[in-house]
């Protein structure tokens, strides 16, 4: 831990699944170093919330959502999503002055997002078209549950274009770590910081299967992966080509310094078979597998011994940086 920069660099984070907060329904998060409360009123209004009541210290997470506002156990002080005191039920009146500290949430395709590190967001995740004007659909998640490392490493990962063909250069078997003999991925990876939008960056992979030596071209596939931001939200869009595009979400939540926990949440183009979107999701969840044993028996080497090959660490760490301005 000694090694690695601050554990938590400015970002929208995903505290979780829409799906697993329902109107009415109120959750105890411990993240980021805090410990919250996010709820979601009766008319779906988002609010996080210091999970730890400014009046006397209750838990929030033990109250009641009622209408949009979320109800203290302890004295039913009600607290709107912005954190301000809307009720109190034995004051005749509520000063405006009081209020709880409360964070900048939205729900971003199924997932709800909180900003954390200032106290305006300094930035947006833009939403994807297709996803907003459902030419691309939901089909389905997975929680792969904490990984011990910092956020960093996944930025790293991508720039580190030397580590594809050692690590990534088998075919496994989806979801799997079983790996095909005789079948094996040729990577092309390029690194690149968005040219207008300085917290976006890009990562593309053009990746081709080969068998016992020998490529086959048609199976060569291209995976577009954003940055927006340090890695906390990362989008890949994977074109299968003939059939249509894939939407990947991977998202880190930090649960301390080094531990993330990892969700995926995908959409893909309407007429892409599900069979084939959950093959190549579990790919990519499969070759995400093999980084793990690394990412967790690794330090963070600020002074990096590079040779001509390598890929552009420098530059990603000095966009990196950025988030902890
Ligand atoms: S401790 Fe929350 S209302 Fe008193
Ligand atoms: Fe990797």
């Amino acid at each position: 831990m000694a090694t690695y920069p601050p554990p938590y660099p400015a970002s929208w984070y995903a505290l979780g699944d829409v799906r697993d907060l329902a109107k009415g329904e109120k959750r105890f998060v411990e993240a980021l170093g805090e410990k919250l409360v996010v709820f979601r009123g009766e008319d779906g209004t988002l609010g996080v919330l210091d999970a730890y009541c400014p009046h006397l210290g209750a838990n929030l997470a033990g109250g009641e959502v009622k209408g949009n506002c979320l109800e203290c156990p302890f004295h039913r002080w009600a607290f709107a999503p912005s954190g301000q005191v809307e009720r109190i039920p034995y004051a005749d009146h509520v000063p405006k002055t009081l209020r709880t500290r409360s964070w900048p949430v939205r729900e971003h395709h199924g997932l709800i997002l909180v900003w954390f590190g200032s106290d305006e967001p300094r930035w947006n995740v833009e939403p994807i078209e297709e996803i907003e004007d459902g030419r691309m659909v939901y089909r389905g998640r997975h929680d792969a549950g904490s990984v011990r490392m910092h956020l960093c490493e996944f930025a790293e990962n991508s720039a580190d274009h030397q580590h594809f063909t050692p690590l990534h250069g088998e075919m496994m078997v989806p979801w799997t770590r079983l790996r095909i003999p005789g079948m094996r991925v040729v990577h092309e990876a390029t690194w690149e910081p968005d040219p207008e939008q300085a917290h976006i960056a890009y990562f593309k992979d053009a990746a081709v299967l080969s068998l016992f030596g020998r490529v086959i071209p048609r199976t060569s596939a291209h995976a577009t992966i954003t940055f927006y931001g340090p890695g906390a939200v990362v989008a890949f869009r994977i074109s299968v080509p003939d059939m249509g595009d894939i939407v990947i979400f991977q998202t880190h939540l930090p649960l301390g310094p080094l531990e993330q926990h990892v969700r995926f949440r995908w959409f893909a183009d309407a007429h892409v078979p599900r069979p084939l979107v959950a093959y190549v999701v579990g790919n990519w969840v499969s070759q995400w597998r093999e980084d793990i044993s690394i990412w967790e028996n690794k330090v963070f080497r600020d002074k990096p011994m590079l040779v001509p090959g390598d890929g552009p660490m420098h530059a990603m760490r000095r966009w990196f940086r950025q988030f902890y301005a």
